[in-house]
């Protein structure tokens, strides 16, 4: 038996606070596979990628370490997993270019993210057209095997494969064929317009942060949109079901004296026609402030020790950089450079 643990590999933008679609989409995937001992993990703060959208010098700064320490809050584990910021290790780029030098127009002109963007940001810059590659050498330079992400990013993840195998067809098996993960929730939906992906883009209160108030969760689950528009289950009620399913262990009470969960009890109850859906909006408020309260606690804690989260990701940067230069090393024989 080959003792060669999987490789993971996934990163996340600096450009707001963490939401609850990526945690359930991403986050606590890569905390759960971290802690099942099983993989060797590489997470980063992909902070050139987020250059190709709006922020400020300072907001970049500020973001950066807000979300590093998020995901630290969330569960990822330094002695774990490789955690490291993307611009700390110069290779990225150099890889992306050398991996630009393969990639045809045409296939990038497909990514819908891409024409998504482009629409949104009104303009167009050759770093939000070529983003995906540089995603692709965030993921080889590690030679990243699974990629967990939510679905809006499994266009990329097919990209990198194909990019893997062009390169690998050129210069000689090099790169292994990339897979994306996805948990059973990659499609968390908004709270105002639930047939859309929740997405900071869409505005705040569209989204739940996982450091939002207690009093600033409930207002905003208030406001979710739950009527059907011509009959069958709406999709704003689903998406609040299967919020209450995953958060319900915040509860204090998550199961009935008949053993009935919160989740079954509001299933049940829309099924028969009798739902509340201020009960239901209630209970799940309750359930998501109390599921990140330590999360809360433990992130504040990491934001007033700058010191010790800088030494943390200077550490795990240390660790990355030497993966990565054994891969460029190989990568610069096998091209000639
Ligand atoms: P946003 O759309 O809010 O800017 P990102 O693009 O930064 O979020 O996404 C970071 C990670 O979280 C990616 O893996 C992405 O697929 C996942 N993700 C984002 N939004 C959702 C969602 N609504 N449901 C599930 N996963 C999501
Ligand atoms: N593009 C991803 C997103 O918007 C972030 C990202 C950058 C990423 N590089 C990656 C995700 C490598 C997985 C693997 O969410």
């Amino acid at each position: 038996m080959s003792n060669h643990k999987h490789i993971i590999v996934s990163g996340i933008q600096p450009t707001g606070n963490l939401h609850i679609g990526n945690y359930l989409g991403a986050v606590k995937n890569w905390v759960d596979l971290q802690n099942s001992g099983k993989y060797e993990m590489y997470i980063f703060i992909a902070d050139l990628h987020s250059l190709s959208g709006k922020m400020t010098p300072d907001e970049l700064r500020a973001q950066t370490r807000t979300t590093a320490a998020e995901l630290l809050a969330a569960g990822i584990d330094p002695k774990k997993t490789t955690f490291y910021f993307q611009s700390r290790i110069a290779g990225h780029a150099e890889l992306a270019w050398i991996l630009n030098c393969l990639t045809p127009m045409s296939e990038l002109e497909r990514m819908t993210q891409y024409k998504d963007k482009t629409a949104q940001l009104k303009m167009s810059t050759a770093g939000l057209f070529t983003y995906p590659i540089l995603q692709a050498a965030d993921i080889l330079m590690y030679k990243g095997e699974m990629v967990p992400v939510g679905q809006d990013q499994i266009q990329h993840v097919e990209l990198t494969r194909d990019i893997a195998r062009w390169f690998n067809k050129k210069y000689g098996a090099y790169f292994p064929e990339t897979k994306h993960l996805l948990t059973e929730t990659p499609k968390v939906m908004s709270l105002l317009e639930p047939n859309k992906k929740m997405s900071k883009s869409l505005g705040a209160d569209h989204v739940i942060e996982m450091a939002d108030e207690p009093g600033v969760i409930e207002q905003k689950i208030k406001r979710a949109v739950t009527a059907t528009e011509g009959g069958g289950q709406a999709p704003g009620v689903i998406n609040l079901l299967m919020l209450l399913q995953k958060f319900e262990s915040g509860l204090s009470f998550p199961r009935l004296s008949t053993g009935e969960s919160s989740y079954e009890r509001f299933v049940k109850a829309e099924k028969d026609g009798t739902i509340r859906y201020g009960e239901l909006k209630d209970e799940l408020a309750k359930a998501i402030a109390n599921y990140f309260a330590d999360f809360r606690a433990k992130r504040a804690e990491l934001l007033k020790n700058p010191a010790k989260l800088d030494k943390i990701m200077r550490d795990g940067a240390a660790k990355a950089q030497k993966v990565a230069d054994k891969t460029m090393e190989g990568v610069r024989n096998l091209i000639g450079l």
